[in-house]
């Protein structure tokens, strides 16, 4: 029997047959506001509120800032965070700045994997990190495509190693097919795409779950809602893409 990490995300676990398999490096592939960080945001919390510790770590936007949209959505990370449960790593600020020197675990310079990795490391073993994400691990090798693969290793032999379930959040441009490189897609051990689609002059989410090492999942592309209460999946409804987009039940 497999063991599971529930997402927490209605109805993305049914999706997946019950959770993420324990320490799956899973990537969370989508385009600009296809609802990544949020879903890693839900990811994390689900499991501070069930006894799981977890480090998100920052790549994209100030961790301040994300502690405040966290709060938007009644997450608040900030106790859990006082109780050494919860890890912020900034590699954002790289340091600068009033607001970066309350932080706990900064990473200088992000051009620099051992820094990144043994700050990682450090979160991890601190909390007892059951639960990471990382958002985006794009931002490490946009400009150098060729290393992303030895990163993504890097990443996952640490994560994995530490007994960590983790999600790697991945950027892809708006009209790209892929998932972020071959490098990246082919050593994560699972693969879920989120989609916005112009259906009829509106905006569709969508989601499907590409691969997912140790576990039997749904093949359908599932639409999903963002609320002020976050992400809400519909096991039950199918999105299709053809000639026409049609939501169905199933
Ligand atoms: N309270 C909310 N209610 C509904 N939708 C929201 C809310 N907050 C954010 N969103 C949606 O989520 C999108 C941002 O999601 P985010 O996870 O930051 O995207 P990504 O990380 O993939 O770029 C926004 O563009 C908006 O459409
Ligand atoms: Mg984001």
């Amino acid at each position: 029997m497999v063991e599971r990490v529930k997402t927490g995300i209605p109805g993305m676990d049914v999706i997946l047959n019950g959770g993420i398999p324990k320490r799956n490096v899973v990537l969370l592939s989508g385009g600009p506001g296809t609802g990544k960080t949020i879903f890693g945001q839900q990811f994390i919390y689900y499991g501070l509120r069930h006894g799981e510790p977890g480090m998100y770590v920052a790549l994209e936007e100030h961790p301040v800032q994300l502690r405040i949209n966290m709060s938007q959505f009644g997450w608040d990370v900030r106790k859990y965070e006082e109780q050494g449960l919860f890890a912020m790593v900034d590699a954002f600020t790289s340091g600068r700045g009033e607001a970066a020197k309350r932080e706990k675990y900064v990473i200088q310079d992000t051009e620099d994997l051992g820094e990144l990795i043994s700050i990682i490391r450090q979160a991890i073993n601190d909390i007892g990190a059951q639960r990471a994400v990382v958002d985006s691990v794009s931002t490490l090798y946009l400009t150098k495509p060729s290393v992303a693969r030895n990163i993504v290793m890097q990443l996952k032999r640490v994560l994995s190693g530490l007994g960590v379930t983790s999600i790697l959040v991945s950027q892809v441009s708006v009209s790209e097919r892929g998932f972020g490189g071959p490098g990246v897609e082919h050593a994560a051990d699972g693969i879920i795409r989120l989609d916005l689609d112009e259906i009829d002059g509106e905006l569709k989410r969508s989601l499907i779950v590409w691969k997912m090492r140790g576990t039997a999942h749904s093949m359908r592309r599932h639409p999903f809602e963002i609320t002020s209460k976050g992400i809400e999946v519909f096991p039950d409804k199918v999105l299709r893409i053809g000639r026409r987009f049609t939501v169905e039940e199933i």
